[in-house]
C-alpha cells in the first residue's frame, strides 16, 4: 500500500451517561421498592405502579434523577429546556431471565437505576447499533471491530448508579445467570418548556 498516513475522526457519537446517586437512596427505600406489588411482564416482573417516582417515599431518589437529567440536558444535549421523568417502574429478573431487545417510545432520554445490590455475575445491558432491519449487512471481522463498525456495545451495571441514554437506542438485558434476583428501576423522560420557533411556525409549548 502506498498510503502511509491517514486520519479517521468520528463525526457523531451516541452518548450514555452514568452517575452514582447512592447518597439519595436509603435502606428503607430499597426495601420499599422491593416490596412494591409486581406483575408478570415479558418474562420478568414489573411493578403494578408505573409512576413510582411520584411516590412520596421515593422523593429523594426522584430529586437525584432530576439532577442527573438536568446534567444530561445541559452537558450532553446542550439544550435550555428541562427533561422531566414521565413513567417510572421497577423490574425484577429472576434466574435465567433477561429482557429482549427494545427501545422506548414517546420518550427522549431513558434511564436505568440499579437501586440495590446486583447479583454476581451481573447481567449486562447490550446496546445495539442497528434498530432492527439491516438494509445491507456488512459484518466487521471480530479483530477489526472499532467504534465505527461495532454492532453492539455492552455496559456492566453498578449498584447505586443511574444510566441515561437516548430512548431510540435499541438495547437488551442479558439473562440473569445468578441465583439471586436482578433488581432495577427504569424510566422515561420528555422535554418540558418551549421548543421550535414562532416565526418558523413550529413553536410548541410542552
Ligand atoms: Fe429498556
Amino acid at each position: 500500500m502506498a498510503i502511509e498516513n491517514f486520519d479517521v475522526q468520528p463525526l457523531f457519537a451516541t452518548p450514555h451517561m452514568r452517575a452514582d446517586i447512592g447518597h439519595a437512596i436509603s435502606d428503607e427505600q430499597v426495601q420499599f421498592i422491593k416490596d412494591l406489588p409486581m406483575v408478570k411482564n415479558v418474562d420478568n416482573y414489573i411493578s403494578e405502579d408505573l409512576y413510582i417516582f411520584k411516590l412520596p417515599e421515593l422523593k429523594s431518589i426522584s430529586v437525584a434523577i432530576q439532577e442527573a437529567l438536568d446534567i444530561y440536558s445541559q452537558a450532553v444535549l446542550g439544550i435550555e429546556q428541562r427533561l422531566v421523568v414521565t413513567q417510572s417502574w421497577s423490574l425484577m429478573n429472576p434466574k435465567g431471565i433477561g429482557m429482549p431487545a427494545h427501545a422506548h417510545s414517546n420518550s427522549i432520554v431513558s434511564g436505568s437505576l440499579y437501586y440495590t445490590d446486583l447479583p454476581d455475575p451481573v447481567a449486562r445491558v447490550v446496546f445495539n447499533r442497528n434498530i432492527m432491519y439491516q438494509r445491507i449487512q456488512l459484518n466487521p471481522l471480530k479483530e477489526r471491530q472499532n467504534l465505527y463498525n461495532t454492532p453492539a456495545n455492552v455496559m456492566v451495571p453498578k449498584s447505586k448508579e443511574v444510566i441515561l441514554f437516548p430512548s431510540d437506542l435499541n438495547h437488551l438485558i442479558e439473562a440473569n445467570e445468578s441465583d439471586e434476583p436482578r433488581y432495577a428501576i427504569a424510566f422515561n423522560s420528555f422535554v418540558k418548556g418551549k421548543i421550535g420557533d414562532y416565526r418558523d411556525a413550529c413553536e410548541l409549548y410542552l
